[in-house]
């Protein structure tokens, strides 16, 4: 298997392992965060947006200070959340209304939550390196989003 799918393999293995006793999403949601960030190379912000009243909220995260209300449609962000898909961006100067938090950010993913259907918020991730995220990330991320929302009582925005 290659090396970066046995990373996320393992990283699924550590999320279950923490979340396994903890049901809180607030809590689940900052380690969740905070294990992406630490473990996965070239990355300078990982964390979440919740929807709340029918616009994204700025959850737990790690890295710089991030804007803190997106609304559905704007930004990647804002897109993965309506359009309930995965978005990979190589060059976030290139994407029509990127959002820019960080200047350091050169490329993004965001994947959206997904719990019976419905959005419940989105995870994003931000490198200063261009085209660092790819298919096989998108893979990774879902399931380990997966894990997430099964693991963790889920709050109605
Ligand atoms: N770039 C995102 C905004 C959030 S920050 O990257 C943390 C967007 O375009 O939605």
């Amino acid at each position: 298997m290659e090396a970066k799918m046995l990373l996320y393999r393992d990283l699924n293995d550590q999320l279950r392992a923490l979340l396994e006793d903890e049901r809180d999403m607030i809590a689940n949601a900052a380690n969740l965060a905070s294990l992406l960030y630490h473990s996965l190379p070239d990355l300078n912000w990982a964390g979440f947006y919740f929807l709340k009243n029918d616009g994204l909220v700025l959850g737990p995260f790690q890295g710089r200070v991030a804007c803190t209300r997106i609304a559905l449609g704007k930004g990647v962000c804002g897109t993965a959340a309506e359009s309930r898909r995965a978005v990979v961006v190589k060059n976030v100067h290139e994407f029509p209304g990127h959002i820019a938090c960080d200047g350091t950010s050169n490329s993004e993913i965001v994947v959206p939550i997904l719990n019976d259907g419905k959005v419940l918020g989105v995870l994003d991730l931000d490198s200063p390196a261009f085209s660092r995220f790819d298919e096989d990330d998108c893979a990774g991320l879902e399931v380990l989003v997966q894990s997430f929302i099964e693991l963790t009582e889920t709050v109605a925005p």
